[in-house]
């Protein structure tokens, strides 16, 4: 991997004008405004897996955003590496927050990052890191160095639920077959602490509605007389969790795995501090459910967040009205063993039985997904942690994530294979929210870790 890796090096630029020239295009899939452009964003992928050396390169269309698609087999007697990746990134609003345009990508200084830090969405999250996967092939193809088959396929629908990923999974498994996903779509804990992330959390998401009145009404004629749906709504919620913050819905925590002491034990060793943590955050002190730790919140535990909640007057000065409906979305992060169709059933049975008299509850689902986990144990995991400690100099601490990338299960149920999550951003990389970024540290150490990567997993899979 020498080879490769003098490649890397001799091409830094190279790699920072190409990752800045593909975050410019903003590839919204949750906005149908930007369509254009993320099938734009398709071809510029398609196209840079083609100059890598790929072959078989496809943009494949679907009901949605095509999936685009490439391989470079080698030996059908070695082993194959299916590398995933999301091309489509979140909405940029609010835009006002932004310190510089969001698809205006500008390299910055953080105290987290002194080399640098490229500000744009989709920074980190994916294309950053679903680009580095393409030049660290490139870096092995251009120096004859690719130790196994590699297959790559590259969505434009994930901020969105990936609703035709699956689909395209099943009419294509034999295209698809592989002994291992890789992914690079999630964090680590710092740039001197590496960490693999083993396991995510499940997703049920829904919106809810509340409607009183058949009109809004003047809220001196008709306040205290009428159920006001902005203050039941409240109330409903307010509900939703006990003084201890345990959620109160019945069954929610039934099928719920509790990890054991010792491994309760086992994830405390990862460093924490509480107060840099509220530091970041500008925060006085955290929250969260009683007995357990910030980390454990964060990972193990299944959780309920009011994301959005509308309804009313907003506008300027004061409008005196009972708004006839109140709005929320409602997303609920699962753990193992729970079951995102069985937990928004839950949901909306308990949500409707608390409605009061004279208002109606209306319950909406959105996409869900399952939680995931990976096997310490695996060859995919244990050449993941080889080739981190190859490239950080330090054996990576296996950590469970909260966030969501619900293809995972998708993967283990409709090809059988297991998926290594060898993420490289930070929480602080400010994913999903204004000033997205990730470190240039980051994004090289990526490239740099991902050829180890296939040479450790060709080697232990003999
Ligand atoms: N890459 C993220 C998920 C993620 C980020 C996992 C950091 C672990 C660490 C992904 O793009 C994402 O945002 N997923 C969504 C769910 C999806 C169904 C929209 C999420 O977690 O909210
Ligand atoms: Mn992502
Ligand atoms: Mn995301």
């Amino acid at each position: 991997m020498q080879k490769a890796q003098e490649y890397i090096q001799a091409n830094r630029q190279k790699f920072i004008d190409e990752i800045i020239e593909l975050l410019r295009i903003p590839s919204i899939s949750a906005d149908k405004a930007y369509a254009k452009d993320v099938h734009k964003t398709a071809e510029s992928v398609a196209a840079s897996l083609k100059e890598a050396g790929a072959d078989n390169v496809e943009i494949c269309q679907t009901a949605g955003y095509p999936i685009v698609y490439a391989d470079k087999i080698i030996d059908p007697s070695l082993p194959t590496v299916l590398v995933y990746g999301h091309y489509d990134v979140q909405p940029a609003d609010p835009i006002e927050l932004w310190t510089s345009g969001p698809f205006e990508p500008v390299i910055k200084k953080t105290d987290i990052h002194p080399e640098g830090a490229i500000f744009a969405r989709g920074a980190c999250d994916d294309k950053g890191q679903m680009f580095m996967h393409v030049k660290a092939f490139e870096a092995m193809m251009k120096t004859n160095s690719v130790p196994c088959n590699v297959k790559f396929m590259i969505e434009g629908e994930e901020e969105v639920g990936s609703v035709n990923l699956g689909v395209f999974v099943k009419e294509n498994k034999e295209k698809l077959a592989a002994d291992i996903i890789l992914v690079s779509d999630t964090g680590m804990l710092a740039n001197d602490v590496p960490s693999i992330t083993t396991g995510l959390r499940g997703l049920s998401y829904v919106e809810v509605e509340i409607t009183g009145p058949n009109r809004d009404l003047h809220s001196g004629l008709y306040g205290g007389c009428v159920s006001n749906p902005i203050n039941v709504l409240n109330k409903m919620i307010a509900s939703l969790h006990d003084e201890n913050n345990h959620i109160t819905i019945p069954g929610f925590y039934d099928d719920v795995v509790e990890l054991s002491t010792d491994e309760r034990a086992e994830m405390a060793k990862a460093p924490f501090s509480k107060e840099a943590y509220c530091k970041a955050l500008e925060i006085s002190d955290v929250y969260g459910e009683e007995g357990y730790t910030t980390m454990e919140r964060g990972s193990i535990r299944p959780t309920l967040d009011v994301n959005g909640i509308w309804g009313g007057y907003t506008g300027e000065g004061a409008k005196t009205v009972i708004a006839s409906k109140a709005y929320a979305k409602i997303s609920m992060r699962l753990v193992p063993n729970q079951d995102p169709e069985k937990i928004t059933k839950l949901f909306q049975n308990h949500f409707e039985s608390i409605a009061p008299a004279g208002t109606v509850v209306k319950v909406t689902p959105h996409h869900g997904g399952e939680p995931a986990v990976t096997p310490i144990d695996s060859i995919g995991y244990m050449a993941a942690s080889k080739a981190y400690e190859t490239s950080f100099g330090k054996k990576p601490i296996p950590v469970r994530s909260g966030g969501s990338i619900p293809i995972v299960a998708m993967f283990e149920k409709e090809l059988g294979l297991k998926t290594v999550l060898m993420g490289f951003g930070l929480d602080s990389d400010a994913i999903h929210s204004p000033n997205e970024h990730y470190g240039l540290f980051n994004y090289f150490k990526g490239i740099e870790t991902i050829p180890y990567f296939y040479q450790y997993f060709t080697e232990l899979s003999k």
